[in-house]
């Protein structure tokens, strides 16, 4: 499974890449946000792209189809690795099938159907983003809208892959593993609480311990 990072932060970014962790980043506009204060966003999109070597979601702000048409455009022109965000609105259906015409990849986010994921791969989307902690948060089963969509991708063979987003904790992270999906993509905190396991704690202590009692050298 791909793993990429939800994140628009650079320093976070470039530690996961460092170790190779990440296959990819996802932004959305409040990520862009948050980091692009004091900076132009595309540059940071740019900085980004220049430390992953897969593939950054950068997520147009229009509502209409030809306007997002034209931001995607212009987002595509950033560097190759950009792939274009749209919503999953009427609109953004429309912008992703005319962006796929032209050859630019397209991530259809703000998916929270199975229903609502066949239309996307039906507009071409190259990924659909189910979000799993939202569906969560509104009181049904983010997972279940995920099985349904690997099974009907399954049994229709669309090529559009499943990036399980809007995941919150390890447990998210594991049973996306479980159900297939082809990626997911995890806030940095959520990346960091996947490395830890209090038995490697305990173990690295239990064998430093033993070595320092023993005074040997390597
Ligand atoms: O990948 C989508 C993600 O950024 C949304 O996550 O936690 O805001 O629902 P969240």
């Amino acid at each position: 499974m791909k793993i990429f990072l939800d994140t628009a932060d650079p320093d976070e970014i470039r530690s996961a890449a460092e170790a190779n962790l990440i296959d990819g980043v996802t932004t959305n506009p409040s990520l862009l946000a948050k980091v692009a204060t004091h900076r132009e966003p595309r540059e940071i999109l740019l900085e980004i792209c220049d430390q992953v070597d897969g593939p950054v979601s950068a997520e147009v702000v229009a509502e209409d189809c030809e306007e997002m048409v034209e931001e995607g455009r212009r987002l595509s022109e950033i560097h190759p690795h950009i792939v274009v965000k749209v919503p999953l609105s009427q609109d953004g259906l429309r912008a992703c099938r005319t962006l796929r015409n032209n050859r630019i990849r397209v991530n259809v986010t703000l998916c929270f159907s199975a229903a609502q994921a066949v239309l996307a791969a039906k507009a071409g989307a190259t990924y659909i983003s189910p979000f799993i902690g939202r569906i969560d948060d509104a009181g049904h089963e983010g997972m279940d809208v995920l099985s349904e969509i690997r099974r009907v991708y399954d049994t229709y063979h669309y090529e559009t892959e499943i990036l399980a987003a809007s995941l919150r904790h390890p447990k998210h992270v594991r049973e996306a593993m479980l159900i297939g999906a082809d990626c997911a993509t995890l806030p940095p905190d959520v990346l960091h609480k996947l490395m830890k396991h209090p038995l490697t704690d305990s173990g690295l202590r239990a064998f430093l311990d033993d070595w320092e009692r023993a005074g040997r050298q390597l």
